[in-house]
């Protein structure tokens, strides 16, 4: 049978619609892949032995820092619709903090998704499907919580429509704390990806901040931190011709490199209370157990130390 072929209009029209598609599902979009890695390889470094074998009994051959992705993946599935919301929470403007009779949506948001999801994977009679999809959803939503404009208001979703040039490229406020400033770290750095990044900051983690942030086991705490910096980031636009430049750059990567440090030490708190929950120390007496030997770190791509890290919990870096 012959197959006609479509107009020219029409191919257009379907190209369009595609791209339309496309810059739909980037609105949504959570700290990037490299920002959810870091924070799932900072939480595996530091989880008990317990729950790393829990881990690759429930992951198989997956890595963690896969894993921490997975619920962007899923982004382009429809069946999947419904965790769209689930990757943040919004507030009306000029509110100082969060209320979940008000912000709740009926549980439908990041601050209810955490406990929904760490119950499950607590919960050995589910199924392992289920607690599998539970342990990848904790290990993304954990990470989403803790980027600030994951809290903040639904009128610019979240920064996504607050249109911006970052270092020279056509971007949004949102992406820009998703990805961009990650990304400007990452090409600063001699050598490296997001792996070395990740040891980087996990290694500057002192251990009065470890036990300050795993202290804090309330995902609606860390939501309302993102919160207080959500406020600042909108009482600060980026300066000048409003571009976000090495100026911004310098003032906000600090903030960026804690909230991805504070992510880790909190996942890792988390994973060990659902998955190893007799042995869950008090986050005081826990030490860092350094880079694992095991196939987990080999896996995902655990470097080698590389520099001392800078006071501010930056990691090192080497200027472009
Ligand atoms: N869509 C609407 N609000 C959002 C937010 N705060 N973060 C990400 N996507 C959103
Ligand atoms: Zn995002
Ligand atoms: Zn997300």
């Amino acid at each position: 049978m012959r197959t006609r072929c479509p107009s020219r209009p029409v191919v257009a029209i379907a190209l369009l619609l595609a791209v339309a598609i496309g810059s739909l599902h980037e609105r949504a979009a959570a700290w990037g892949n490299d920002g959810h890695r870091i924070i799932g390889t900072i939480a595996t470094a530091q989880v008990s032995e317990s729950t790393a074998k829990a881990l690759r009994e429930l992951l198989g051959d997956e890595t963690t820092a896969d894993a921490c992705t997975w619920a962007d993946e899923i982004r382009r599935d429809r069946s999947y619709d419904w965790v769209k919301p689930l990757h943040y929470i919004n507030v009306p403007r000029g509110s100082e903090r969060l209320d979940l009779a008000r912000d709740g949506a009926e549980g439908q948001q990041v601050v209810s998704a955490i406990g929904k999801y760490k119950a499950i994977l607590a919960d050995t009679t589910k199924p392992k499907a289920e607690r599998v999809e539970a342990l990848k959803f904790v290990l993304h939503f954990v990470g989403d919580v803790h980027q600030p404009l994951h809290v903040s208001y639904a009128d610019d979703l979240g920064g996504n429509k607050l249109s911006l040039k970052s270092f020279g490229k056509k971007s949004n406020l949102h992406k820009v704390w998703d990805t961009d400033l990650i990304d400007r770290e990452l090409s600063r750095m001699r050598s490296g990806g997001w792996a070395v990044l990740s040891a980087n900051l996990r290694e500057a983690i002192k251990p009065e901040q470890r036990t300050k942030w795993a202290s804090s086991r309330d995902p609606l705490q860390w939501a309302n931190e993102s919160l207080a910096i959500t406020r600042t980031i909108y009482a600060n636009p980026p300066q000048g011709n409003g571009d976000v430049d090495d100026a911004y750059f310098t003032r906000w990567m600090p903030t960026v490199n804690e909230r991805l440090q504070m992510a880790g030490v909190r996942l890792a708190v988390l994973l060990d209370e659902a998955l190893a929950p007799g042995e869950a120390k008090p986050s005081s007496s826990k030490k860092d157990a350094g880079p694992k030997k095991d196939a987990e770190s080999k896996k995902d791509g655990a470097p080698a130390k590389n520099g001392a890290p800078s006071k501010n919990g930056a990691p090192a870096k080497a200027p472009a």
